[in-house]
């Protein structure tokens, strides 16, 4: 294979109770990448389109990422690689924006490659991709993306990513007030200590909510969607947190939080149309105070990132 186009996917991480170690990937919203092997050594970024990003390999998450990958491989290759970037996931909207291009690159690298990485691998390699972005190399968006369904980060050192089985039903709403709020500035207002109570807590819910996922316990799940430790700081950062959050419990959701380091807010839902009617509520929000948002319905995508056959599509549906 010389050549291949993927569709890489949106997450959203933490999912309330799992800071940093849990994840979801998302069907209905994420990037195009196309990548290919070129004569010329190393990892050159040569489009971007649909965002204003770096094109400099080592400021690129992408470039950073495949770097990573390059430098472990065992086997001297004479060729490099070439990457397109059609971006449809905002930088800074809270839906994994740099992990789906970190995941994205290394996925595809590894494909082109004969994939002599695991999946594990292609992980810690994407993570530096993360870092580059956020400065912390956080896997909570991009081990969904490369994995699909829900993953837990077990540990990082050594790392250890366990996918979560998750009910077929499960839908996720997710709303974006057109707002960027960067993950590291995101990061910087949240408090280095954690008092015991809320350990206790924290830790009750995200065993609840692993428990519900595996068992398809929608009101275990229910009860178990509540952030004790980071909602609290980070949800002053976004516009009408309460009121979209409120709106969505209202309408049926199971529960609502930050979608990663926000400001997008998510809610899990069961079944499609209630998913539906949780997109309404959540709408009418922003609607009645004039914020402009984009708002997404998915299910959970089991899969990850996917191989797209027709690569000439991607340059016609995104435009160039
Ligand atoms: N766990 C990370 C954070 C996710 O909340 O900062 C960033 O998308």
């Amino acid at each position: 294979m010389e050549e291949i186009r993927i569709f890489a996917p949106a997450t959203i991480a933490n999912v309330s109770c799992g800071f940093d170690i849990l994840g979801l990937c998302l069907d209905t919203v994420g990037d195009e990448m196309v990548v290919r092997k070129v004569k010329e050594k190393g990892i050159k970024i040569t489009k971007i389109i649909g965002q204003d990003l770096p094109f400099e390999t080592l400021n690129n998450v992408a470039g950073v990422a495949g770097l990573a990958l390059l430098e472990n491989i065992d086997i001297d290759i004479d060729f490099g690689f070439e990457i397109e970037i059609y971006k449809n996931i905002k930088p800074g909207s809270g839906i994994g924006s740099s992990a789906a291009s970190s995941a994205g690159a290394v996925f595809a690298i590894n494909e082109l490659l004969g994939k002599p990485f695991s999946a594990n691998e292609l992980i810690f390699f994407a993570m530096q991709g993360e870092k580059l972005a956020s400065g912390s190399a956080h896997a909570d968006n991009v081990a969904p993306a490369l994995l699909g369904g829900f993953t837990l980060v077990r540990s990082y050192d050594p790392l250890e990513v366990i996918k979560i089985d998750s009910p077929s039903e499960l839908y996720a709403t997710v709303i974006h007030p057109q707002i960027e709020v960067k993950t590291a500035d995101a990061r910087s207002v949240l408090k280095q200590q954690v008092s015991l109570n809320k350990m206790v807590v924290q830790m009750g819910n995200l065993g609840g909510l692993i428990s519900g996922l595996y068992t398809s316990n929608y009101d275990l799940i229910s009860r178990s969607l509540h952030d004790e430790i980071i909602e609290p700081d980070r949800s002053i950062l976004i516009p009408e947190f309460n009121e979209v959050k409120t709106s969505a419990i209202a309408a049926g959701a199971l529960g609502a939080g930050i979608s990663g380091s926000g400001p997008s807010i998510f809610a899990l839902c069961k079944g499609e149309a209630s998913a539906q009617k949780v997109a309404e509520a959540m709408s009418l929000v922003y609607k009645n105070v004039g914020i402009d948002y984009d708002v997404h319905v998915s299910k959970i995508n089991q899969q990850g990132i996917r191989i797209l056959k027709d690569i000439k599509k991607t340059i016609e549906n995104i435009g160039d």
